[in-house]
């Protein structure tokens, strides 16, 4: 049995093919019905043509009904298709109801949210989740190629990678009355026998890979319990996660850089329609940023010019900007929007504004840290080299509020053939975003976890 999109590449006219999957549209002239069939496996849609002389059904299947039909594909008469099938026989194999929710041609992304079980048929996430598929298959490509191993890295952990405490607890003691010890829960009763949680991240584990692998990647789902209610944030996410050994901050840029440039270029070979489809109806220019993306070199920036910059930008931001603050995503907007107006690495972050892994520079002052920012999205990849050298760790960790305890494996990596290294975490669902230029992340993963909602 063909798919829809083997059909479309045929180059002369064929008797006998069947063709199955869901009906789009359905508009009736005459005698004649015209129907568009998908299958998901390509954006266009198949032409079908039934005709009085089509036996099987014998009422003009609904949109979304589901239908396999038998005919001869010849050449169509109609602008934009070079084949269409003329049914002799077509049978609706799930028939639908009425009341189906996707009759009208165009919704609002917000209201599709709310069917996310029919979601997937309409056009813009047919596309979507193709693209989805294809980056997925280029970075685990790109990583191959270049002989780095894939680690799955736990998903339920007892350490808090990031130092942060946002994280989901996993247990499976009663919500109400829970063993207590001294006023607080006692986790030694718990499934683990101590708190455990969702992961945050890989890296930690990965790490200890890539000190035996030399260079590794995770690639999973990460969960993160933080109160972002923003368009970019989600509580489950997927992450990649190079990690490298006998690497420093620059060969991680280098390393980034190119897989960026690489997963795009892929993209654009691979989902040539489905870019065309979103550069038409999502964002306008959007085939030329990717394209410009892959033959563009990136720009590099410490925080501290970044912040004299945007302290000398001729706009107001809504929250201030000062050596040693984070920076928020307006700023991190306006350096790739509008100062640099491409991707930009900045590097060398404040010490005490990053991860307690970073490893703290000459000046004492910041780490060697770098997020990429690029437009559209903000911050696509955050990583940095790591802190190889066991006594700056244990400053660190001492400054980060963090026991030595906890991190005695982390601590042994040093002590035992520690070497310099480095890693980064792209989060997978900004750079579909960036690749599709779709606006919410809500809107390229299947079923979104967010603050006050994870339904289906
Ligand atoms: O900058 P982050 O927090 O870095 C890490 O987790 C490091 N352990 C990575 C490493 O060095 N191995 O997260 C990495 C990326 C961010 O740049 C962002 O793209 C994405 O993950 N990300 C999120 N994506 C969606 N929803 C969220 N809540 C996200 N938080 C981070
Ligand atoms: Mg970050």
């Amino acid at each position: 049995m063909m798919r829809i999109r083997d059909i479309l590449h045929l180059t002369q006219q064929q008797t006998d093919v069947v063709a199955q999957g869901w009906v789009q549209t359905a508009r009736t002239a005459k005698n004649v019905t015209f129907i568009e069939l998908t299958d998901g496996s390509t954006l266009r849609p198949l032409q079908v043509v039934v005709g009085e002389n089509c036996t099987g059904s014998a009422d003009t299947p609904g949109t979304g009904a589901a239908i396999r039909v038998r005919g001869d594909l010849v050449p169509s008469p109609a602008a934009g298709q070079a084949f269409e099938l003329v049914a002799a026989e077509l049978e609706v194999v799930g028939p639908v109801g009425d009341d189906y929710p996707l009759q009208k041609k165009r919704h609002s992304f917000e209201f599709l949210r709310t069917i996310a079980h029919l979601r997937p048929r309409a056009r813009t996430f047919g596309a979507v989740f193709r693209v989805r598929h294809a980056l997925s298959m280029a970075i685990h490509r790109f990583f191959d190629e270049r002989g780095f191993i894939q680690v799955h890295t736990p998903i339920i952990t007892g350490s808090d990678c990031e130092g942060a405490g946002q994280m989901f607890r996993v247990t499976t003691l009663p919500a109400s009355m829970p063993p207590m010890a001294d006023g607080e829960v006692d986790f030694s009763k718990d499934f683990f026998g101590k708190p455990a949680s969702l992961t945050v991240s890989g890296q930690l584990e990965g790490e200890i890979f890539a000190l035996a692998f030399s260079n590794i990647y995770t690639f999973g789902p990460t969960f993160r319990a933080e109160n972002s209610h923003t368009a970019r944030h989600a509580s489950e996410f997927w992450m990649v996660e190079p990690e490298m050994a006998f690497c420093d901050l620059a060969g991680d840029r280098r390393v980034a850089e190119e897989f960026i440039r690489d997963i795009v270029g892929a993209v654009l070979t691979r989902c040539g329609d489905d870019i065309d489809f979103f550069d038409e109806w999502v964002e306008k220019g959007l085939r030329r940023r990717l394209e410009a993306l892959v033959s563009s070199s990136f720009e590099t920036m410490t925080y501290t010019e970044a912040v004299a910059a945007l302290e000398n930008a001729k706009k107001s931001f809504e929250f201030p900007v000062k050596w040693g603050l984070d920076l928020q995503s307006e700023h991190e907007r306006w350096i790739t929007e509008e100062l640099v107006k491409r991707p930009v690495f900045l590097i060398d972050y404040p010490r005490d504004i990053k991860a307690f892994y970073m490893r703290v520079n000459d000046d004492g002052r910041t780490v060697a840290a770098m997020d990429l920012l690029v437009p559209h999205v903000g911050e696509i990849i955050g990583g940095s080299q790591r802190e190889e050298r066991l006594p700056v760790l244990d400053e660190q960790l001492e400054r980060f509020h963090l026991k030595k305890e906890d991190y005695w494996w982390y601590r042994d990596l040093r002590r035992f053939g520690g070497v310099p290294h480095a890693g980064f975490g792209l989060g997978f669902e900004r750079a579909l975003m960036y690749v599709t230029g779709m606006q919410n992340i809500r809107d390229v993963i299947p079923f979104p976890r967010t603050p006050g909602s994870a339904d289906f």
